[in-house]
């Protein structure tokens, strides 16, 4: 009984340890594969997103904004479109951002403290540096449809 037991616990043991080598091996990346298949896919995206939203929520800098949105249907939308930008295989099916922000007078502070709330979640979702900073390029290429409007 009693090495019944210890089978049973060494066979645990090694499970976990099995997870642990699993999670902490860097996933392979295909250099020449798309932003989005770099990214993670869809997955990792709304789980960045979702991150990021959180972040947003909780910062005071910009959270005002937020009062009153759907937090699921903008995640949603966000993950839909960095998806696309990111050449993956989504039709981004919300609002253009000029029709989205105008009437918030966004300013470029506010619109960097966001960025820097999206940094954060990809720096703890360990997204390297090339990814980050393709995707803050698409994303830095919208700032003059979001801001002063
Ligand atoms: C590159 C930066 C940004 C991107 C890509 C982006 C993208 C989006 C998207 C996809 C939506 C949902 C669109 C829809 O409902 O059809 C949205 C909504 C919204 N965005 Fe942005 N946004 C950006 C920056 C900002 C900034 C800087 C602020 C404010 C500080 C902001 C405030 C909002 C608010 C309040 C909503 C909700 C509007 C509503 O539900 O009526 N966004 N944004």
């Amino acid at each position: 009984m009693q090495q019944v037991k210890e089978l049973k616990l060494a066979a645990l043991a090694l499970l976990l340890l099995m997870g642990c080598a699993a999670q902490g091996k860097p996933r392979e990346i295909d250099p020449n594969a798309s932003l989005y298949e770099r990214l993670g896919g869809m997955v990792a995206i709304q789980a960045v997103v979702e991150d990021f939203y959180d972040n947003v929520a909780s910062d005071e800098r910009i959270n005002g904004f937020f009062i009153g949105a759907d937090a699921n249907e903008v995640n949603r939308l966000l993950a839909e479109q960095i998806c696309q930008a990111a050449g993956g295989p989504c039709k981004y099916s919300g609002r253009d951002m000029i029709s989205v922000h105008t009437g918030m007078n966004i300013t470029e502070a506010q619109f960097n403290a966001l960025i820097e709330d999206l940094v954060r979640s990809l720096n703890k979702f360990n997204v390297p540096a090339r990814e980050q900073n393709e995707l803050l390029k698409v994303l830095g290429s919208m700032k003059g449809d979001i801001i002063d409007r």
